[in-house]
């Protein structure tokens, strides 16, 4: 049995006192979940706000990015090991927005993906195809090498602690999410994937994410797919009462 995870991607959204006033709300609506893991994933500034709120409950924090090295002169950068002495327990590497807007590519997130281990981390590593490479006929392409890439020279235990999220770029943020057979069918490429390089056991384990305008209104459908272990949610995440029911699917 996998575990659902259902994690929040809060991008560049929420002050300290926003990152309060969210959890002096979600915490109670989520005491009683037992069902799946809960991860929020506030912008830098807020994570020690975050994990100060979530302290006592079962909810854990995640950086949405950080730099590999563990210090040095990197100016603007954060590593591993200080989001991880912030509190937090997670990291979200190769998103979509970073590979678009900030020149995050297959081997920066490879390289990320074994800092984030070695600081006992867990990462939570974005794949996903563009429209343009859908129509194309490409999805599967970009998977195999998006996946390749990113888990390049890891061993099977450093694999075993990977969460994967399928995110199509064409159903970030536009409201258009992918329908749960499409995220089915790419999840299954994925899962396949993770059996040929990292065999059997792991691929049964693995957990893979959808992602991609995931609201209260289509989870469940969604979470119906076998193949389907959880979601990463942007805006609906950003809302407790909205974030709490697709926790509470
Ligand atoms: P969205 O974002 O839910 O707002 O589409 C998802 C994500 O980017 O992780």
């Amino acid at each position: 049995m996998r575990r659902p995870v259902i994690a929040g991607n809060w991008k560049m959204y929420k002050t300290q006192a926003e990152t309060r006033e969210f959890f002096q709300v979600f915490n109670p609506l989520v005491s009683a979940t037992k069902h799946c893991e809960i991860v929020v994933g506030p912008p830098f500034t807020a994570l020690a706000a975050a994990v100060e709120s979530a302290r006592g409950t079962a909810i854990a924090i995640a950086a949405q990015n950080a730099f590999w090295e563990p210090e040095g002169a990197f100016t603007g950068e954060v590593s591993m090991q200080m989001i991880a002495d912030v509190g937090c327990r997670a990291v979200i590497l190769g998103h979509s927005e970073r590979r678009r807007y900030f020149g995050e590519t297959d081997a920066s997130v490879n390289r990320k993906l074994k800092a984030a281990l070695a600081a006992n981390l867990q990462p939570i590593v974005c794949v996903g195809e563009t429209l343009e490479e859908r129509e194309a006929g490409r999805a599967e392409r970009v998977l195999n090498t998006q996946f390749l890439g990113a888990t390049a020279a890891l061993t099977t235990a450093e694999f075993s602690r990977i969460l994967f999220a399928y995110e199509p770029v064409w159903a970030i943020g536009t409201g258009r999410t992918a329908t749960p057979e499409t995220a089915s069918a790419s999840h299954a490429c994925l899962r396949c994937l993770a059996k040929e390089h990292f065999g059997e056991e792991n691929a049964s384990s693995l957990r893979i994410l959808y992602g991609g305008s995931v609201r209260p209104d289509n989870i469940r459908s969604l979470m119906a797919q076998e193949e389907i272990d959880g979601a990463l949610v942007g805006g609906a995440s950003l809302d407790p009462q909205s974030f709490s029911s697709i926790v509470n699917f």
